[in-house]
């Protein structure tokens, strides 16, 4: 071989080292790029997720009078959900369902006072409407190992020096489809998201499966609209 032809072959043997070593680099380059897109993309996504989150409407799902036979049913659907309720319960009720209550408790519920025997407390003396709420807390806490902090006084009544001796909170509601009365899932449900608003508390009774029911397509309605089910206290103390 002559010198001519060797450098020939050297020049096209370090030409073809450059092209290598240039296709290689874009490669790379290409590579990183795609990876740097993928976590920008992620870092987006959570973002979105994030305010998503803040301008979700928060709501309180409440169930008076129970506990009750539908009330297993109704904690295996807010769990599948999970979505917490708060649980305004009544103490003989509460006597003959010890296990509902630890598993209230247990599962993040708030559970609240609704009197022992449910009584229209502003038909009482003062005493006696102080001894059915200091006797269901007892037999709460003794359950749930915590006195119960809010008070639901049963057909929202009680008279103006009992509120003042209470060291409790009274809880009341926003909106109330009458679900004891109508025993109607569709109605229930139509009533409650007609009249539903932002930070509105719902009154339902634990007691009904037409209620029970309603609550799991409230829930699912509602989840649909951007709404957070909250605890009560979550609601009164944000
Ligand atoms: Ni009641």
């Amino acid at each position: 071989m002559d010198t001519g032809k060797k450098k020939y072959i050297y020049i096209l043997f370090l030409l073809l080292l450059y092209l290598g070593v240039m296709w290689e680099n874009k490669h790379q380059q290409e590579k990183t790029q795609s990876l740097t897109d993928d976590s920008a993309k992620e870092v987006i996504t959570a973002g979105n997720d994030v305010s998503a989150y803040q301008e979700r409407k928060k709501v309180a799902l409440t169930f008076d009078d129970g506990p009750g036979e539908s009330t297993k049913k109704l904690l295996d659907g807010l769990a599948e959900r999970e979505v917490k309720a708060t649980f305004f319960v009544v103490g003989e009720k509460v006597e003959q369902y010890p296990d509902i209550i630890a598993r209230m408790k247990e599962e993040g519920h708030l559970i609240g006072n609704h009197t022992y025997s449910h009584v229209q407390l502003n038909a009482l003396s003062c005493e006696s409407a102080m001894e059915e709420i200091r006797k269901n807390s007892d037999v709460i806490e003794q359950i749930a190992g915590e006195r119960p902090l809010y008070l639901r006084p049963p057909y929202g009544e009680c008279t103006k020096s009992m509120k003042n001796q209470l060291d409790m909170f009274l809880v009341l509601w926003d909106v109330d489809p009458l679900d004891w009365s109508v025993q109607n899932t569709e109605c229930i449900v139509q009533s409650v998201l007609r009249d539903v608003e932002e930070n509105d508390i719902i009154l339902l009774h634990d007691i009904f499966d037409t209620s029970v029911e309603a609550a799991f397509q409230i829930v699912d309605s509602l989840t649909k609209e951007n709404y957070e089910f909250v605890t009560a206290d979550e609601l009164m103390f944000p």
